[in-house]
This record gives structure tokens, C-alpha cells and sequence, in this order.
């Protein structure tokens, strides 16, 4: 018994059934001297998760639920991704980041429902995934103390393994991987082992929802998305329901190679690091979502759209999910969103995935106007006197300078940084 650790009564255990999260079960019993309940949520991650309970308890758990929060996440987590076309960096889907927030909240959840004065979670000291977690629990449990044990204890994975040998734990065999992998609905993350240098390509042996390629077909495939009010309600025409469609995207786009991201990500911990995913669903359908936006949208909202997007990304990344700001940009991207219904055609081939048709019944595109066919309406004779005003600025402000540099003569215009008006 470590006398520094505080006393606590009850855990609840955020648990994916790997070797960290069973190593802390009998290890937060005996640092903590706490009854352990564990938690797994389902957001979709593959492999078997009901086996997760037994291990649970073998290893030393007194209760071990799981719940299926894989609909949930889609609906609260994911469409408003979509709406906000939510790429952290420009290049990241954030898959990993929207299934934090609601990870935590379940903790809460069960906490108060147990009666716990504690959760635990298996993340490091140097990720993000720790500040997601503990920000979100401060936020909506406050009461409760986390417990990171991963971040409190010093061993390697060669300790951990020992530890586990020694308490008699079950871990699931796993083939020996450097890599640390976390999967939801929304994607596929995969660090460690050779991906740390990353002057290196990526080993082909850390993708697996994604095809080589080797194995792409040679001909390209279209499929149709449509949306409604912004969230993707029918593939080709047939109505899926949220969590249905991102696995039938993944699993198309996917096997054209779309969706292989390689990033040098800027960590809240102040680390950059080089991180790599499969989002083969998340790219497809914000591809899509961007060019019905395209579509429907004026210029100016789509330009300011454009910022609080890359800002709401910023926020789920950062763990503030739970935030007054937060909400309020979902409140203005959610009524930017009432026109966003129609369909795209999405070209899949060969590593990419483009728009290339979309319609909508509120569609701002006038062909009668566009067009450099017969039976334009656009009065192309007003254009004379709009460009003249529109660019009148910029005509004072370079007469003003040719005065300038003429007063100040040669000598003026040699100087660096020439003390000159501009234009
Ligand atoms: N860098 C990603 C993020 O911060 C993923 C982190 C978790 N990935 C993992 N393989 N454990 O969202």
C-alpha cells in the first residue's frame, strides 16, 4: 500500500480490455484500496467487446458493464461534426477526440449511478486524450477525483506484463504490436513503433481500413449521398440510419484507399508529434458536405462559416466539448444548416474521393444566369460601372503613391522599407 495515494471508495474504470486498462484494475485496488467497476462503451471500435466483461472481472473487477453508445455518438457527436466540417489542422477528423467527451460523461453517468467517488482512465501523461477526459469530468462531475494510472505509475510495457504475470491477470493475447491503436465510427488512430520517425513512410502494416494500393480497383466508383439539414441521410438512395451510413462509407471509400491521413499534429501538451489515421467514412461525407454547402450557401456565410469550422475543430480537440463556446457555435452552425439538404455524387478511385455533381432544392447556382450559352439574363452591361466603384480604392490609393514617390524623388523609393503609401 502506497500511504501518498488518498483513499478512495469507488472507481468506475474506463476499460478497452487492453493490457494498461487490466493492468490498473488489481493496481488502483491496491494503490487506491478501491472497489473497481468497469466501464467500456462501445463507439464502434472493432474486435470483441463482451469478452471485455469477463476479463474485467476475472481480473479483479467487482461489476463490469458495457454500454452500446455507438447511435448516440453518431447523432450527438458526429453530424455536428459534419456540419462543421470538422478537421483539426485542415487534415484530421477528429475521430479520437469526439468519443472522449462522451467516454467521460458515461463515466459520470454510472459514477452517480454506483454511488463511485472516483473514475479512472488508462490514457498518458502526454496525449490529449488526458485533457479531454479530465476537462470533461471536472466539468460535468466535479465531485469526483480521476485517476489516471498510466500517468501515475512508472512502468514500460515490459513492467506491465510482469505485473500482470505476477497478479495472475488474463490480458487478451495480442500479437506483439509497438503500436497504439484507437478506433471508433469515425476513424481509425495509430501511433508508436516505427511511426514515431517521421522522416519514414508509414509501414503498410498499420492500415486496416483502408486498402494498398495494389488492391484498388482500377475503375472508379460513384455513390450518392444525400443530406438533410446537413446530416447524411441516404446512400444511392436508400435511407440508412447514422451508424449504418458511416460504416458503409468507411467500407466503400475505404476500399478505394481513401482516407489515409499522415499529420505532424500539434498536441495541447505543447508536443508536436507525427500521428496516423484511417478516416475513410469522416473524409468522404465532409468531402460531400462541403460541396452541397458550396452549393446553398451565400459567399460571406460561407467564408465566416469557414472560421467558426476550423475553431469548432479546435475546441474538440482541445477537450472543450462541454463549453459554453462550443455550444454556441453548434447553435449558429446548426441554423447555417436549414438549406443544407440535396444530394452529391462522390467519385471514388484510386486514393481520392471527389465531388462531382450536386443538387439541391436550394440550390443558389442560376444556370440562366451562369450560363455563357444562349438565354442569359446576367446584365452583362452593368458589370462596366460595378468594376469601376468596386475597384475605385485601389486606383486613389496607387495615385496617391505615384504623387508620393515623384515628391520624394529617387533617393525615397531606394530606402528598405520605403516610407511610402502602398498601391
Ligand atoms: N492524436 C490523436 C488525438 O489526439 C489520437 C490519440 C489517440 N490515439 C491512440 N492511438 N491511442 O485525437
Amino acid at each position: 500500500m502506497n500511504q501518498e495515494k488518498p483513499r478512495v471508495k469507488k472507481v468506475v474504470l474506463a476499460y478497452s480490455g487492453g493490457l494498461d486498462t487490466s493492468v490498473a484494475i488489481p493496481w488502483i485496488r491496491e494503490q487506491y484500496g478501491a472497489e473497481i467497476v468497469t466501464l467500456t462503451v462501445d463507439v464502434g471500435q472493432q474486435g470483441e467487446l463482451t469478452g471485455a466483461l469477463d476479463r474485467a472481472r476475472k481480473n479483479g473487477a467487482a461489476d463490469s458493464r458495457l454500454l452500446d453508445r455507438k447511435d448516440l455518438f453518431a447523432r450527438e457527436f458526429l453530424a455536428p461534426a459534419i456540419q462543421a466540417n470538422a478537421l483539426y489542422e485542415g487534415v484530421y477528423p477528429l475521430s479520437t477526440a469526439l468519443a472522449r467527451p462522451l467516454i467521460a460523461r458515461s463515466l459520470v453517468e454510472v459514477a452517480q449511478e454506483v454511488g463511485a467517488d472516483a473514475v479512472a482512465h488508462g490514457c498518458t501523461g502526454k496525449g490529449n486524450d488526458q485533457v479531454r477526459f479530465d476537462v470533461a469530468v471536472h466539468t460535468l462531475g466535479p465531485h469526483l477525483r480521476v485517476i489516471a494510472p498510466v500517468r501515475e505509475w512508472n512502468m514500460n510495457r515490459t513492467d506491465e506484463l510482469e505485473y500482470a504475470r505476477a497478479h495472475g491477470l488474463s490480458v487478451r493475447v495480442t500479437p506483439d504490436s509497438p503500436y497504439s491503436v484507437d478506433e471508433n465510427l469515425w476513424g481509425r488512430s495509430i501511433e508508436g513503433g516505427a511511426l514515431e520517425h517521421a522522416d519514414r513512410a508509414a509501414p503498410e502494416e498499420v492500415f486496416d481500413w483502408t486498402s494498398h494500393p495494389s488492391e484498388w480497383p482500377a475503375a472508379p466508383e460513384t455513390l450518392t449521398v444525400e443530406f438533410d439539414r446537413g446530416v447524411p441521410v441516404r446512400l444511392d438512395g436508400v435511407a440508412l440510419d447514422p451508424v449504418s451510413l458511416i460504416l458503409s462509407m468507411n467500407r466503400r471509400a475505404g476500399a478505394h484507399g481513401v482516407g489515409r491521413i499522415d499529420h505532424v499534429e500539434d498536441r495541447v501538451v505543447g508536443i508536436k508529434s507525427r500521428e496516423t489515421y484511417e478516416c475513410p467514412g469522416a473524409l468522404a461525407l465532409i468531402e460531400a458536405h462541403r460541396a452541397l454547402e458550396a452549393l446553398v450557401l451565400p459567399r460571406d456565410l460561407l467564408s465566416f462559416k469557414a472560421g467558426v469550422d476550423r475553431r469548432f475543430g479546435e475546441l474538440v480537440y482541445e477537450g472543450l466539448w462541454f463549453s459554453p463556446l462550443r455550444e454556441a457555435l453548434a447553435g449558429f452552425l446548426r441554423s447555417t444548416q436549414e438549406v443544407v439538404t440535396g444530394s452529391v455524387t462522390l467519385r471514388l478511385h484510386q486514393g481520392s474521393v471527389r465531388a462531382v455533381g450536386r443538387s439541391s432544392e436550394y440550390s443558389l447556382l442560376s444556370h440562366e444566369l451562369a450560363t455563357y450559352g444562349h438565354g442569359s439574363s446576367f446584365p452583362q452591361e452593368l458589370a462596366v460601372g460595378f468594376i469601376h466603384l468596386y475597384g475605385l480604392p485601389n486606383q486613389l490609393a496607387h495615385a496617391r503613391a505615384v504623387a508620393a514617390r515623384a515628391r520624394l524623388g529617387e533617393e525615397g523609393t531606394r530606402a528598405p522599407g520605403a516610407v511610402l503609401p502602398t498601391a
